[in-house]
């Protein structure tokens, strides 16, 4: 059995004021799947002072493939072990697109992560374009396929996959609950191809304008075992109302 996680992504918002409130509201809510944060960086120091134990865990955005050195700018893995991070983010589309990340540096990455004792949440989807076109399975498959080959099928035991469609990220257009658990259905072939009983236990996450009013009927599907929540995620009500509709 899949325990569903809703994991926030904040992406670049919040300030040390704002986010005391919305870190102590979602400590405070109850919620029926495990819930997590991704801040940005020069939050992590906060989130691990409001959230340390507590059921909420923590985790960033975005990490360097490298393990230390002259990178300047750069934030590495074990960094944030330091600051008792649960989750890391790798592969975001945004990071993709206005990053120039490239399937490969997804890939060293997550491997980067996992050495740290992290548990990286591999994120793919496909753009509009793509979908028009009829190359969403395609563009997944390979965008999985890269850390497949680079870290094994074994690493999916201790990793998240989200699945994102690019055209529904902080558009307001979600995928239907028919289209994303295609999408997901695929995915969890793919790793099954490999490896069955890991394929069994890799929670695949939704994201993509997941809202407390569309949350139960994606959660709904076989294959989906929570969302990776954007917009929805600033506001304490709307992220927890996303968890309890696990
Ligand atoms: P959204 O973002 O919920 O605002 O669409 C999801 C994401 O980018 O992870």
């Amino acid at each position: 059995m899949r325990t569903k996680l809703v994991a926030g992504n904040w992406k670049m918002n919040g300030s040390l004021a704002l986010n005391a409130e919305l870190l102590k509201a979602v400590r405070a809510g109850k919620a029926a799947a495990e819930l997590a944060v991704c801040v940005p960086f020069p939050y992590l120091a906060q989130a691990q002072a409001e959230l340390h134990g507590s059921h909420v865990t923590w985790g960033a955005q975005d990490i360097s493939a490298q393990a230390q050195g002259a990178f300047t700018g750069e934030v590495s893995a074990s960094m944030l072990t330091d600051f008792g991070c649960t989750y890391v983010l790798v592969g975001h589309s945004e990071r993709r697109t206005l990053h120039g990340e490239t399937d490969a540096v997804v890939a060293a990455k997550f491997a980067a992560a996992q050495s740290a004792g992290l548990i990286p949440v591999l994120c793919i989807g496909e753009t509009l374009a793509e979908r028009e076109s009829n190359i969403t399975a395609e563009v997944v498959t390979r965008q999985l396929e890269a850390v497949l080959a680079k870290s094994g099928v074994a690493a999916f035991a201790n990793a998240v996959i989200a699945y994102e469609p690019v055209w529904a990220i902080g558009t307001g257009l979600t995928a239907t609950p028919a289209q994303a658990q295609d999408v997901h259905a695929l995915i969890r072939a793919r790793v099954a191809r490999d490896d069955a009983t890991v394929a069994a236990g890799v929670r695949i996450l939704y994201g993509g304008s997941m809202k407390p009013g569309n949350a139960r009927e994606l959660m709904q599907q076989a294959d989906i075992d929570g969302g990776l929540i954007g917009g929805a995620a600033l506001v304490a009500t709307d992220f927890l109302g996303i968890a309890n509709a696990c």
